[in-house]
């Protein structure tokens, strides 16, 4: 058992033949939550599922879970997992990894017959980018209890379809529960989507945590006027008043080096499509992350002291609405030891680090133990068409799920 290693090039394969659905023209993939590529997705990977003789289930929030049985029927599964929804312009390996190594864990316990005390689980969390819908991880987090799985149900994508309706459009609003049961443990394995494995030349990324993330709605609501006669002082550019706001961010995130990330994002302006009326309204969306729940509201007081600065000197009123904290998360120490260990035995270079992209973990670490297990992806690029990683590091962390699963599912009858 502890010589047991997965197929890499099956993975690959695995990899490569999901990520034709949705394909984009630079190579990667678009697979937003609940649309039409999601649903052919999903159905590969179930398809996939009950060719390895597992069995699916669908909770109502979509949610996927496909299981291996154990030797104890009493136990609670060790799950793994993560998502197929994709960014709009995504790439091939965020979410959709560590799907498919769950798939490769399962089909190499079948090649080697070997049989685990407690069951094995693939999970498929829905919608956990936030892209269409907003926040991300919201079924991992009614699966932890954290959101009210209706009213996540409910969250409206720009067209105004809602999640609910769009999971029953393409088949998967399930009939299970949503959370309400035990896991003995949970790993997840990801590209690590930063630069620091590939510049540390490490393997294995042994991940204890998860930054903070805090997500803004901002509105700011100047006054439409003739770009032509209005003087300079007598305007209320709502578009100045937003790029002075971007600015503030951006400054306040760097003062909060190296850890302090501000990213403002969608930007809507009213009146559109007029060169020659200044800005009355603009909409637009920030996300601030620090590892630090202290830091984080410091970025927050500074993102509301630049709303203020910007109503007193332009007459621009800002509100500032969080729609969404997901506060620091530590991971639980003994599915780190198990993925560390399972590292040092499998002879890889690996690295702690805290992640700096949000996962369902954060959430599922809130009710059964849970670790992470990172590899390197090129240049650190991720929410991008161009991700990549090598196939040599993407079969590693594989490896090292599988032994850090094993670990656990077969410690427990113990
Ligand atoms: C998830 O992709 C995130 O926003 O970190
Ligand atoms: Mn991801
Ligand atoms: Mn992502």
């Amino acid at each position: 058992m502890s010589n047991l290693q997965i197929d890499g090039d099956r993975l690959w394969r695995s990899l490569m033949d999901m990520a034709k659905i949705g394909a984009t023209a630079k190579g990667g993939s678009r697979r937003l939550a609940a649309s039409d590529e999601d649903r052919m997705g999903r159905d590969l990977f179930v398809a996939w599922c009950k060719a390895a003789g597992l069995g699916v289930t669908v909770d109502r929030i979509g949610n996927i879970f496909a299981r291996r049985p154990g030797r104890d029927p009493t136990l609670p599964p060790v799950v793994t997992g993560s998502h197929l929804d994709t960014q709009p312009t995504g790439g091939r390996f965020d979410g959709v990894y560590g799907v498919l190594a769950g798939l490769e864990v399962i089909r190499t316990l079948n090649d080697s017959g070997l049989v685990t005390d407690a069951p094995i689980e693939v999970a498929v969390w829905t919608n956990e980018e936030g892209a269409r819908f907003a926040p991300a991880m919201v079924a991992s987090g009614a699966f932890a209890g954290v959101f009210d799985v209706d009213t996540v149900l409910e969250a409206k994508d720009v067209d105004g379809r809602t999640l609910g309706a769009e999971l029953a459009r393409i088949g998967y609003a399930g009939d299970q529960a949503v959370g309400g049961r035990p896991l003995l443990a949970t790993f997840e394995a990801h590209i690590e989507q930063g630069p620091i494995l590939e510049a540390e030349k490490k393997t294995i990324g042994v991940v204890t945590g998860v930054q903070g993330i805090r997500w803004y709605d901002v509105r700011l609501d100047g006054m439409e006027a003739h770009a032509g006669p209005t003087p300079m002082t007598m305007r209320k550019d709502a578009m100045v008043a937003a790029a002075r706001m971007i600015a503030a961010a951006d400054a306040s995130a760097k003062r909060h080096a190296p850890h302090g990330r501000a990213t403002c994002k969608v930007v809507e302006v009213r009146p559109q499509g007029s060169r020659n009326t200044i800005a009355g309204h603009v909409a637009m969306t920030v996300d601030m992350r620090h590892p630090d729940a202290t830091a984080l509201e410091a970025l927050d007081a500074d993102l509301r002291a630049a709303g203020h600065q910007v109503t007193a000197e332009l007459g621009v009123a800002v509100a500032i609405e969080a729609i969404w904290t997901s506060p620091p998360v530590a991971f639980d120490a003994a599915c780190v030891a198990a993925v560390r260990e399972a590292t040092e035995r499998l002879g890889y270079t690996h690295q702690t680090m805290v992640s700096g992209a949000g996962h369902d973990s954060c959430y599922i670490a809130r009710v059964a133990p849970t670790a992470m297990i990172f590899v390197p992806c090129e240049k650190g690029i991720s929410h991008n068409e161009i991700e990549n990683a090598k196939k040599e590091d993407l079969a590693a962390g594989c490896n090292v799920l599988l032994h850090a699963m094993l670990a656990r599912a077969n410690a427990a009858a113990s």
